[in-house]
């Protein structure tokens, strides 16, 4: 500790007699003391001390009116607190001294002073008067750590809560929300009348935020690692752009893919990565729905370094510096209520992350933003690719399909859907009555939900391999939600596709139309009295 600092120290002189404080004064003064305030009324003191906040008090113990102990006993200085009381005497006794250490003193002067000594001893005084501060200071900082980290924490933990909590509620939601959507679908591929096609897009805009909420909520909650599969970037921005397109036109936003070819199938979670691209697209579209000025979101895709590169761009408003720091935190939005729920780019973050990416936002206000996301490659080269999986899917000729679902409007819904595509479809409500038909006649694909009365997904699954084991491979699954560990390890044992619900009708479509055509042609694989 330099001298430097110690003389910026504040020093409270308190004596009833004038000549001692200008001595004490002049001597401090002369070896740089600056910061010097002096009292001969002792009755002064307490006023004097709560103006100033000295480091060091000097103290004469034997004053009119107040002594030096009376006075050390009203400044009530905490026990914790080192703030040092150096008592002046003249010839005080060592009763008074005993009593002056007692109330709080910290060391004695004689009088008459010896120049070096009351120096020195202010020296010490106020070294250790800094060390403490240092400490304290120290101390402070280290509780705010703790109290930010006990913040954060808590903060975590409300997101726990509340995320399983919404996940109930947006579970509850799957069933009727996929009702919506798919008579929506249905409606807009019957209606000629021009004005009733808008309608039914209305419809499947509001379904789809819906939709989209449902499944930020689920994968708030779910925390789930990624599935991964092999998945071709391209398509997913694709098709995420797709899900969007009504809402992108019908608000004048135009939307521009410059997406690389030559790039790597990557082993990834396709879901998370569509939920990240249709979260940036959303944000974006609304930062843009109010401007005057060009809107439009360019979507570039492209292989740097051994990276995979995934930019979404748009010509929007911005985000201001001061809140580009907290833009991922979870349910932080600048929407109003029931525009946004906030959770849109913490999800983003999260899912980016567990595929070991980065996700990093460059943006200025009033020239728009750029999303960054960077994903290393990750391929899985020892398993070949489904073969034409990009090419259209070749027409095929009706088939037979059994819907299994315990919510008839979700299974009439479905049912219509694949009957115009040219299938005989049948419904069960639950896996105990699909079995009775399948002993009956013969399908070529089972269409199940997971969640069912009397027999449910994985019993029903169960019965199959052993029953009919060739269908075993002829199985979609709509799944609520896989909020369990042994349902996902279940699904994932079983290696059939499964769908997400709520489901895009179309999404359900095509993933029993290439599921029937990798089946070929061929013969059912199994026809009901033979199995038996
Ligand atoms: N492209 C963008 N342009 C301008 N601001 C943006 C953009 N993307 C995100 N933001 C800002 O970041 C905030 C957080 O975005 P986030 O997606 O996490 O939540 P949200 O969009 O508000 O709600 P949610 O996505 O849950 O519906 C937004 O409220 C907005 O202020
Ligand atoms: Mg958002």
């Amino acid at each position: 500790m330099g001298t430097a600092v110690l003389t910026q120290a504040r020093i409270l002189v308190v004596d009833d007699e004038p000549a001692n404080v200008r001595l004490l004064e002049r001597m401090l003064t002369d070896v740089g003391y600056r910061q010097i305030r002096s009292t001969t009324d002792s009755r002064q003191v307490l006023a004097l001390y709560t103006e100033s906040q000295p480091d060091l008090i000097l103290l004469d113990l034997m004053m009119p009116h107040l002594d030096g102990i009376a006075v050390i006993r009203q400044l009530q200085i905490p026990e914790d607190v080192f703030l040092p009381v150096l008592v002046l005497t003249a010839d005080a006794t060592s009763d008074a001294k005993k009593r002056a250490l007692e109330a709080g003193a910290k060391d004695f002067l004689t009088k008459p002073f010896d120049r070096l000594e009351v120096l020195l001893r202010i020296k010490n005084l106020l070294h250790t008067r800094n060390l403490y501060l240092d400490l304290e200071r120290h101390n402070r900082s280290l509780e705010q750590i703790v109290d930010e980290r006990t913040q954060r924490l808590l903060q975590s933990e409300k997101i726990a809560t509340m995320g399983s909590l919404l996940a109930g509620v947006a579970h509850e939601l799957n069933n009727p929300l996929a009702v919506v959507m798919g008579q929506a679908h249905l409606l807009r591929s019957r209606a000629t009348d021009p004005s009733l096609v808008q309608r039914a897009d209305k419809i499947t805009a509001g379904a789809d935020r819906c939709a989209r909420i449902v499944r930020n909520f689920l994968a708030l909650a779910r925390q789930r690692p990624p599935e991964r599969t092999e998945v071709r970037v391209n398509r997913v921005v694709q098709e995420a752009v797709e899900l969007l397109a009504y809402e992108l036109r019908t608000d004048n936003v135009e939307v521009a893919l410059e997406l690389a070819e030559d790039l790597p199938v990557v082993w990834a979670d396709g879901h998370q990565l569509h939920q990240v691209v249709v979260n940036l697209v959303a944000n974006a579209h609304q930062a843009m729905r109010h401007m005057d000025a060009e809107r439009r979101i360019t979507i570039r895709t492209r292989l740097e370094r051994e990276r995979l590169l995934l930019e979404v761009i748009d010509t929007g408003p911005g985000i201001p510096a001061e809140i580009q720091t907290r833009i991922f935190e979870p349910f932080f939005t600048t929407k109003p209520q029931g525009e946004g729920t906030g959770l849109g780019l913490s999800l983003c973050k999260r899912m980016v992350e567990e595929h070991e990416g980065t996700i990093t936002a460059d943006s200025e206000v009033g020239r728009g933003t750029t999303f960054r996301i960077e994903l290393p490659v990750v391929s899985r080269p020892s398993v070949p690719l489904a073969a034409g999986e990009h090419e259209p899917l070749p027409p095929i000729a009706g088939k037979a399909i059994l819907v299994v679902d315990d919510e008839p409007d979700l299974a009439a819904t479905l049912a219509e859907a694949l009957e115009r595509d040219g299938h005989h479809v049948e419904i069960a409500a639950h896996g105990a009555m699909a079995l009775k038909m399948l002993g009956q006649r013969a399908y070529d694909l089972i269409l199940s939900d997971t969640k069912m009365p009397v027999l449910d997904g994985e019993g029903f699954y169960t019965e199959i391999e052993r029953r009919f084991p060739r269908l075993s491979r002829r199985i979609v699954f709509l799944t609520g939600d896989i909020l369990s560990r042994e349902k996902r390890e279940f699904l994932e044992r079983t290696g059939a596709p499964h769908i997400l619900k709520p489901f895009d009708l179309s999404e359900v479509r095509e993933v029993v139309h290439r599921m029937l055509v990798d089946a070929g042609g061929g013969p059912r694989p199994e026809s009901a009295p033979e199995s038996r």
